[in-house]
């Protein structure tokens, strides 16, 4: 793909499964994780490319699947399905979270273009396998895909699902009046963002453009 940051030109982050709880506002964070796996395991999360597409397509088919039903997983898997496929690590960036060589979880950032210059992202969507969820490992790749972005100077993130759970990991509650979501969203109370540059997210009023795998209502 020509990327410069793929996953064969940048170190994988070694996450070793600890039993103790690191200050979590300090980058050192990426080194540990709260996850209550067999002793002596480590997790890794590696920046992909499109050669990971099936195996990401299948990951998020299986858990959706299993969490909200054969349709919802079929939708979300072609989307991830379609997102991997285009995975450059400039628009759409895909991070995949380890363990004894199998991808456990996987997550997307994709890009959001305003008229502003403005470097946004959207989070979505994320997913971590049936049999490791509630172990903070979400927790952990969300974590790790946020310092991954600031580390790119990216100064907003938003995201579109639950705020008790995004909640954890630093969204809050996202007003149209602030940032517009790319299309009408069904549920504005699950629209969320955080900043990432330490400053206030400014007031836009046009709509951003998402990538085109996104541009689909059934998504908002
Ligand atoms: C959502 C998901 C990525 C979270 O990953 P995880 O590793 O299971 O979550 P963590 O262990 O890091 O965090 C667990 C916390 O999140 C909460 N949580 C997990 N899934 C949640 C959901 N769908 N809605 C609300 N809260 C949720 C748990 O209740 C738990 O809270 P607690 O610590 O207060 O008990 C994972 O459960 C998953 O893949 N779910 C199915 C797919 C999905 O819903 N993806 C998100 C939408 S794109």
């Amino acid at each position: 793909m020509g990327s410069m940051m793929n996953s064969r030109s940048r170190p994988e982050a070694e996450v070793q499964f600890q039993s103790v709880k690191p200050p979590w506002h300090h980058s050192a964070m990426l080194r540990y994780c709260q996850c209550e796996l067999i002793s002596g395991r480590s997790m890794n999360f590696r920046i992909l490319d499109d050669n990971s597409k099936e195996e990401v397509a299948n990951l998020f088919t299986s858990v959706f699947s299993s969490s909200e039903g054969d349709q919802e997983g079929r939708l979300i898997g072609s989307l991830a399905s379609a997102l991997a496929a285009r995975t450059d690590n400039q628009e759409i960036i895909c991070i995949g979270a380890y363990a004894d060589g199998a991808m456990i979880g996987a997550i997307f950032f994709t890009r959001l273009r305003f008229d502003e210059p403005i470097k946004a992202f959207m989070l979505a969507p994320v997913a971590v396998s049936t049999a490791h969820q509630g172990r903070g490992i979400g927790q952990a790749l969300i974590r790790f895909g946020l310092e991954e972005l600031k580390n790119r100077s990216t100064t907003l993130v938003v995201t579109y699902g639950d705020p008790a759970f995004y909640s954890k990991v630093g969204f809050r509650a996202l007003s149209e009046d602030v940032i517009r979501a790319p299309l009408p969203l069904s549920m504005p109370e699950g629209w969320l963002g955080q900043p990432l540059s330490g400053e206030a997210i400014p007031i836009v009023k046009s709509r951003p453009a998402c990538v085109q795998e996104f541009d689909d209502p059934a998504y908002w």
